[in-house]
C-alpha cells in the first residue's frame, strides 16, 4: 500500500462514520417503510382540515336554493365558488358565509377578458353594463341569473 493511502485511510473512516451517524439522526424514522418516502407524511396529509364541503352535502340542507340554480345558466357552478368554503357552516349554520354579489366579485367571472372565450362564457363590461344600478344582484337573481328583478 502506498504510504500516502495508509495516511489517509484513517481519515476517510472518519468521514463515513461521521457520515453514517449523522445521517442516522437527520433521517425520519418512518423513512422507507412505504417506499423511498417519509411514511408519517400521509397522515400529515390525510389530517389536514378540510375547508370545502361539496355541493352534495349544501343540497342536504339547501334543496330549494339547488334546484334554483339547476334552473338556470349557472347550474354548472358549485355553490362554493360563491359563498367560500361551507364545511364549517355545514356542521353549525349560526356560522354565517359570504354572499358576494357585487360588480367585482361577478365581474371575476364575467369581466371582459382577452383570455376568455365568449362562447364559453359570457362577458360584459362591468363598468359600463347597466350602471343603472350598483350591483350586479340588484338585477339578476345569482341563483337563476335570468330571473331578471324590476
Ligand atoms: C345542516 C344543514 C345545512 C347545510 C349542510 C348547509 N346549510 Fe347553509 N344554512 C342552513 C340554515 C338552517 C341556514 C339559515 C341560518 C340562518 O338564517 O341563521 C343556512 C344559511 C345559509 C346561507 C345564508 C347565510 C346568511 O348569512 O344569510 C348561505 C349562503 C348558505 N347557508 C350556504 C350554504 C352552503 C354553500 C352550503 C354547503 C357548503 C350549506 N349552506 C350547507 C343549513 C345548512
Ligand atoms: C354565482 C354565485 C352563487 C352561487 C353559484 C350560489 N350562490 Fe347562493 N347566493 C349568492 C349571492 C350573491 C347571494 C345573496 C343574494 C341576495 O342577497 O340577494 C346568495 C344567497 C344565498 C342564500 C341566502 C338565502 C337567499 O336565497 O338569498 C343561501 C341559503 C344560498 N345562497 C345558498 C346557496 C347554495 C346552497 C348554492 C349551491 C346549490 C348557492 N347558494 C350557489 C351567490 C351564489
Ligand atoms: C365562478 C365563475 C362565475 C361567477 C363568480 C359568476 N358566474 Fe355567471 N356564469 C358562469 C358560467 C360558467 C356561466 C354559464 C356560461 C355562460 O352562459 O356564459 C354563467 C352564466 C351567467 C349568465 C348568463 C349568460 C348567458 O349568456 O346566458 C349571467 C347573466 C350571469 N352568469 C351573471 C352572473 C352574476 C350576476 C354573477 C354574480 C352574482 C355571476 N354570474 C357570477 C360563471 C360565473
Ligand atoms: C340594471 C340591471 C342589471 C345590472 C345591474 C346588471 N345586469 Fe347583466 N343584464 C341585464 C339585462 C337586462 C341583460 C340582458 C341583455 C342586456 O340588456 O344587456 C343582462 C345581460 C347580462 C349578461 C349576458 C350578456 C348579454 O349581453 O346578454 C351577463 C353575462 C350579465 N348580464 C352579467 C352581469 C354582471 C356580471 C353584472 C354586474 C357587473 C350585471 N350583469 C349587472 C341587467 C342587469
Amino acid at each position: 500500500m502506498p504510504v500516502q493511502l495508509k495516511t489517509l485511510l484513517p481519515l476517510f473512516i472518519l468521514f463515513i462514520l461521521a457520515f453514517l451517524i449523522i445521517r442516522h439522526f437527520l433521517v425520519p424514522d418512518s423513512f422507507g417503510q412505504n417506499g423511498h418516502y417519509r411514511a408519517e407524511s400521509l397522515e400529515e396529509n390525510a389530517d389536514h382540515p378540510i375547508f370545502y364541503a361539496g355541493k352534495a352535502v349544501c343540497i342536504e340542507c339547501h334543496d330549494d336554493i339547488a334546484a334554483l340554480l339547476d334552473s338556470d345558466a349557472h347550474s354548472g357552478l358549485s355553490c362554493e365558488v360563491c359563498h367560500g368554503p361551507g364545511a364549517l357552516h355545514a356542521d353549525d349554520f349560526e356560522i354565517k358565509l359570504e354572499k358576494p354579489g357585487t360588480r367585482e366579485f361577478c365581474g371575476s367571472c364575467h369581466q371582459i377578458h382577452p383570455a376568455r372565450r365568449i362562447e364559453v362564457i359570457n362577458q360584459v363590461d362591468i363598468k359600463e353594463h347597466h350602471l343603472e344600478r350598483k350591483n350586479c344582484i340588484d338585477c339578476h337573481n345569482p341563483h337563476a341569473v335570468w330571473d331578471l328583478k324590476e
